[in-house]
C-alpha cells in the first residue's frame, strides 16, 4: 500500500516535533465541544494517584498562578484546575506576566513580534510551548518558525507522551465520555448491545473531513479514501469539504447520527507524526460506539494510546481491496465485528488503562493538572 517514508513528517521537522499543536483540528470537527479544558467540578476527597505524593500545607495554601499569555485563537477558554492538582490558578491577565509561575504560550503566539517583553522575564518562571496541531500543519500550513528564537522554552505541551506534560487531545473534550468524567455507564455488555443494535449496513462507513488537502496527509488520505470507495466501500462523507448541506450534526446530535454506520474513518491530516491522534480516533469514532479504521500515525502510538482490541489499521492491508472486503466481512459477520467492542464490555481499572477517568471528582494527572503539580514540586524542591 502507500509508502509514507517520503511524507514522514516528524523526521523532517524534528526541532518542530519537540515543539507540537489546534487549529485544524479543532476547524476540522467538532469546535463546539471544545469549550473547555477542564469542566468545573467539585474537588473533595482525593484519590489514590493524588494522594501519592503529598503536598505540604504551607505549599498547598499559596496560589501558584499560569499565565495564557494569549487566548488560543482568539478564545478566552475558561481553565479550572482541580484542586487536587494543587493550588493553581489560571489568568489571562497579562498584569501577571512577571508574578506569575508560568507563561503558556500558544504555537500561534510563538513569533518575535507578539511574545512578552523578554525585560520581564524571569528565570524562575517555566514558559511553556503549547500546541495540538501536527509539526507539519504547525510549520508548512500556518508558517511557524521557532529556530530563530533559540533557547526559550522551559517545557513543551503537546499530545505527545514524551513532551514535559502529556496533554492527550480527548482531554479537550467536555463533559462524560467513555475517557472522561464519570465513566461507569460507558462501559458494559448492555452498551455494547444496544451499539450494536442501531448499526445499519449502508453506507457502512463514516468520514468527516474540513482539511481537504492545505496539509500532504489531508491530500493523501484524499486518495487513500478514493481508492476505498473504487474498491466498493459505500461512505457516508460529511464535513467542510463536501459542500454545504453535508455538514455533520454536531454536539448532542453527533452521536445519535454517527451510531448508525459500523466504521469511522479515522484518517489524521499527519502521516506518522508521533503520537498524532486526534478527536478522530476518540471522539468521533470510538466513544460514538463506531469501529475506526485508522490511517495516519503508526501502529505503535495507537496501540500504546487506544484501549486494545478497538481499532482496525489501515496499513495492516495489502490493497485497498484486502480492507474493504474485510470491512465488509465484518458486516456480515457479527461475532466477528462485536470482537471489536471486547473491551468496553468492563470499564478499565486505572492501572488496566490509565487514560478512563473514574467518577467525576477523579481527575488524571495529564494536561492542566499534570502543570500545576509540576509547578508546585518545582516550588517545593526550592524552598525546602
Ligand atoms: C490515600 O487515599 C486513601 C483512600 O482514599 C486513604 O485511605 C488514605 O488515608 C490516603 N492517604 C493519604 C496519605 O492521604
Ligand atoms: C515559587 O518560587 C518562586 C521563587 O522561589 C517565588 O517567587 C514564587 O512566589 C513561588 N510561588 C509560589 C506559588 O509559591
Ligand atoms: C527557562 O528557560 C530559560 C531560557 O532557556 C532559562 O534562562 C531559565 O533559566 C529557565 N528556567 C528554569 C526555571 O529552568
Ligand atoms: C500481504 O502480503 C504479504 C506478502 O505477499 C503476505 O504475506 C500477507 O499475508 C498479506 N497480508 C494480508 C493482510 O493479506
Ligand atoms: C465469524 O467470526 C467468528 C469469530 O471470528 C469465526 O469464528 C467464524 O468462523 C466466522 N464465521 C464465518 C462464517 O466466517
Amino acid at each position: 500500500m502507500y509508502t509514507t517514508k517520503s511524507v514522514s513528517c516528524c523526521c523532517i521537522f524534528a526541532l518542530l516535533a519537540m515543539i507540537t499543536a489546534t487549529y485544524i483540528l479543532f476547524d476540522e470537527d467538532n469546535i463546539s465541544q471544545q469549550k473547555t479544558f477542564y469542566p468545573k467540578r467539585l474537588s473533595h476527597q482525593t484519590n489514590q494517584q493524588f494522594n501519592q505524593s503529598v503536598i505540604p500545607e504551607e505549599i498547598k495554601e499559596r496560589k501558584i498562578i499560569i499565565l495564557f499569555w494569549k487566548p488560543l485563537f482568539g478564545r478566552y477558554i475558561k481553565i479550572n484546575i482541580d484542586r487536587k492538582c494543587g493550588n493553581c490558578e489560571v489568568t489571562y491577565d497579562t498584569n501577571h506576566l512577571e508574578t506569575s509561575d508560568a507563561v503558556v504560550i500558544h504555537y500561534t503566539e510563538a513569533r518575535k513580534d507578539s511574545l512578552p517583553d523578554s525585560a520581564k522575564r524571569h528565570s524562575n518562571q517555566m514558559y511553556v510551548f503549547f500546541s495540538m496541531e501536527s509539526p507539519f500543519a504547525v510549520s508548512v500550513l500556518r508558517g511557524m518558525q521557532f529556530d530563530s528564537l533559540g533557547p526559550y522554552f522551559n517545557w513543551t505541551m503537546n499530545y505527545r507522551r514524551d513532551s514535559d506534560i502529556f496533554f492527550p487531545v480527548f482531554e479537550w473534550f467536555e463533559g462524560a465520555n467513555i475517557f472522561n468524567g464519570d465513566t461507569s455507564a460507558q462501559y458494559s455488555p448492555k452498551v455494547v448491545q444496544n451499539i450494536i443494535s442501531q448499526k445499519v449496513s449502508q453506507p457502512l462507513a463514516l468520514w468527516m473531513a474540513g482539511n481537504c488537502g492545505s496539509t500532504q496527509g489531508a491530500k493523501l488520505r484524499m486518495q487513500l479514501v478514493d481508492e476505498l470507495e473504487k474498491a466498493g466501500l459505500l461512505i457516508e462523507k460529511r464535513g467542510g469539504c463536501f459542500g454545504t448541506g453535508k455538514t455533520a450534526p454536531r454536539g448532542e446530535a453527533y452521536k445519535p447520527f454517527a451510531v448508525k454506520f459500523k466504521f469511522y474513518l479515522s484518517f489524521e491530516n499527519a502521516v506518522h507524526c508521533r503520537d498524532y491522534i486526534t478527536e478522530k480516533l476518540w471522539k468521533n469514532a470510538l466513544d460514538s460506539g463506531l469501529v475506526p479504521v485508522v490511517w495516519g500515525p503508526k501502529r505503535q502510538d495507537v496501540e500504546e494510546l487506544a484501549p486494545k482490541g478497538s481499532f482496525i489499521f489501515y496499513e495492516d492491508f495489502n490493497s485497498s481491496t484486502d480492507l474493504v472486503q474485510y470491512l465488509k466481512y465484518l458486516d456480515q459477520n457479527e461475532t466477528a465485528y462485536i470482537q471489536y467492542f471486547n473491551w468496553r464490555t468492563k470499564q478499565p481499572s486505572p492501572d488496566q488503562y490509565k487514560l478512563v477517568e473514574h467518577g467525576v471528582d477523579y481527575k488524571r494527572i495529564s494536561g492542566m493538572c499534570q502543570m500545576c503539580k509540576m509547578l508546585t514540586e518545582k516550588n517545593k524542591s526550592k524552598n525546602f
